[in-house]
């Protein structure tokens, strides 16, 4: 399969890189990194990857840009943020992606527990995974061709301990339990699902 992977220099991206390259054949993406870069923040460069990388198999995205702060500095500036990045990023990777991924193909987007389980500071994810998930039982209903879209959504991740101080009394996903949720994602059935690994 060639997989897209948008944010694949992250945490998250660079775990399932190393899990799924050995099988397939894995574009690296990010803004600054990988094999090929894209800002997902605009539509314009979303459109111009594409056309360069050309038809895909599946997309991951890890790529979630949100603003992280204390409540009281959250304005409408930062919390564009998430707007632009984690929302709007990854919808359009979605709108615009549809047009180039191959049929029976898929699309598998981030979100995370704080659409359930808000943490202090974190409003901002919140927000923006809620609209995602929102948007991935939707476009499960709309897109053509047998292409299917999920989320996942882990609490905070075993390779973030810088984490874990705001994320009191939750076990950490480990980074396997992650791998196989993107595995259910991309290599299952399910369509429209908010998996939490
Ligand atoms: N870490 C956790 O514990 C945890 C738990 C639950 C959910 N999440 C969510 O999972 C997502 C990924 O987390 P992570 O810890 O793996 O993040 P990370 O280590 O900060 O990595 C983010 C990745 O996204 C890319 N990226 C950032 N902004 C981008 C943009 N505008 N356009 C294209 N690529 C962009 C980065 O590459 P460049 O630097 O090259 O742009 C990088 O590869 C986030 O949305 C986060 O909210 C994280």
């Amino acid at each position: 399969m060639k997989i897209i992977i948008v944010g694949a220099s992250g945490t998250m991206g660079k775990y399932l890189t190393s899990a799924f390259k050995k099988e397939h054949e894995i574009v690296r993406v990010g803004s600054k990194s990988g094999d090929v870069q894209v800002d997902i923040t605009s539509p314009e460069e979303i459109e111009n990857f594409f056309k360069q990388v050309g038809p895909f198999d599946a997309l991951i995205s890890t790529a979630g840009p949100t603003f992280v702060g204390p409540w009281k500095k959250m304005t409408d500036k930062e919390f564009r943020k998430g707007v632009e990045g984690k929302m709007m990023g990854q919808i359009n990777l979605v709108l615009i992606g549809q047009h180039y991924i191959n049929p029976k193909g898929s699309f598998t987007l981030i979100t995370g527990s704080l659409t359930h389980e808000p943490q202090l500071n974190f409003a901002n994810a919140s927000a923006a995974n809620g609209a995602v998930e929102g948007f991935v039982r939707a476009a499960a209903i709309e897109l053509g061709n047998g292409i299917r879209i999920n989320a996942v959504s882990p609490t905070v991740i075993e390779d973030s301990p810088q984490y874990f101080p705001y994320f009191p009394g939750e076990i950490p996903t480990t980074m396997k339990q992650l791998e196989y949720g993107f595995r259910k994602s991309v290599f299952g059935a399910n369509t429209g699902q908010v998996i939490k690994p």
